[in-house]
């Protein structure tokens, strides 16, 4: 399945882990419209890990775990599709899921077929207990085409958190998406290792196929499964940026029926979201700061938006306030150029320009500037 920008949508893992139920993941696709973020571009809804019983029936079919899930799947997927949203789910291409529930792994076909029975959009298929002789590229191309020969469009998710050299391969399985990066935590030093990692892939991040940077932790607070530590909203909002500057799947993984203002905020975001899914789809590139010699603590990215605009985004990754000024020259729009840019900031709204041909700025600690730069004539 080919899809056109970067995927959006809400996944279980990071809120729920094994504690999730039919009634939860109905209230869930129910809150997802509620809320407004189907509306604002949030379309996948997906069961992560832990939905199946542990034992396949006899025909060696996945079976949902009875309990969690009593009326079955295609049930759930029914009232998902009702919302006018898109369902997914989860299987591994080892033995065993990361949880310990039976993996698709010489089961590919089955399964595939199995998951679009249920009339599944999505298969998010992770890495855990993988065969140590078959090599993750052929498990991962089994899958792809698996799913591709079920006659039904679904989104595949490989999810083998980088390792084994992933990007040199991943394009060739038919995946639309690859976690580039090992699991998320909702604490800051998480955020800024993944997005520390980060930094050598863009290249690998193309149409058709994204740089999975794994589900957000915005609204979190430290609660559920991955809330270990929690952040505040500054840090919330400078991870969603740096997600949204670097083109990567918006995957909520908080729970969105308790969702405050400020996460409402945060992830609703319509320019922010824009940058994101801008259809250009480019790359953004990083640039070099001098007012920060020797630190790492401050990343500036830049991106060419489709029509002509730039993304600009200034992500203060340290716990100290900073100044920083950058050079239009590195933009590519020195004074001879006879350009400029107005600097409009998706976060206050406020619109600023450089002056002496550098745009000067504060950053609070963890926060962040996030620019759409407007070209326009320098005023002499
Ligand atoms: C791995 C994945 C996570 C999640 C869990 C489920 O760790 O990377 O995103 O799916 O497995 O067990």
């Amino acid at each position: 399945m080919v899809v056109k920008t970067p995927p959006m949508g809400w996944n279980s893992w990071n809120t729920f882990g094994d504690r999730i139920d039919e009634q939860m993941i109905m209230e869930m696709a129910d809150a997802m419209v509620s809320t407004g973020l189907k509306e604002a571009g949030y379309e996948y809804l997906v069961i992560d890990d832990c939905w199946s019983e542990k034992k396949r029936d006899r025909n060696g079919r996945l079976v949902a775990d009875h309990v969690k899930f009593p009326h079955g799947m295609k049930y759930v997927a029914d009232y998902v599709h009702g919302k006018g949203l898109k369902f997914g789910m989860y299987s591994c291409a080892g033995n065993l899921t990361c949880a310990g529930y039976p993996g698709s792994y010489e089961h590919e076909f089955t399964d595939a077929e199995t998951f679009a029975s249920w009339d599944v959009d999505f298969l998010k298929y992770d890495y855990c207990y993988h065969s140590p002789i078959v090599p993750g590229k052929y498990l991962y191309r089994r899958m792809g085409l698996a799913l591709e020969n079920t006659g039904r469009d679904i989104l595949f998710s490989a999810c083998s958190w980088g390792s084994d050299e992933t990007a040199e391969w991943i394009k060739s399985t038919g995946a639309s998406m690859w976690r580039s990066t090992p699991d998320i935590f909702d604490n800051w030093n998480s955020i800024r290792n993944l997005t520390e990692r980060q930094s050598s892939l863009h290249p690998y991040n193309a149409p058709g196929c994204f740089n999975d940077m794994d589900m957000l932790v915005v609204g979190m607070h430290g609660n559920g499964n991955v809330g270990i530590g929690g952040c505040d909203d500054v840090q919330y909002r400078t991870h969603f940026s740096i997600w949204a500057m670097m083109g990567s799947p918006l995957m909520i993984g908080s729970d969105i029926r308790k969702m405050d203002e400020e996460t409402r905020r945060t992830l609703m975001n319509r320019e922010v979201l824009a940058i994101d899914q801008d259809p250009a789809l480019r790359q953004p590139y990083r640039l070099e700061m001098q007012e920060a010699p020797g630190t790492e603590d401050l990343l500036v990215y830049a991106r060419h938006l489709d029509g002509g605009d730039i993304a600009v985004g200034f992500f203060n990754m340290g716990g100290e306030k900073r100044q920083t000024g950058l050079n239009m020259d590195q933009l590519g729009l020195p004074v001879s150029t006879g350009r400029t840019a107005a600097f409009h900031e998706l976060w206050t709204g406020g619109t600023v320009r450089p002056e002496n041909g550098t745009l000067r700025l504060e950053l609070e600690p963890y926060g962040c500037a996030l620019y759409r730069a407007k070209l326009e004539a320098l005023p002499y």
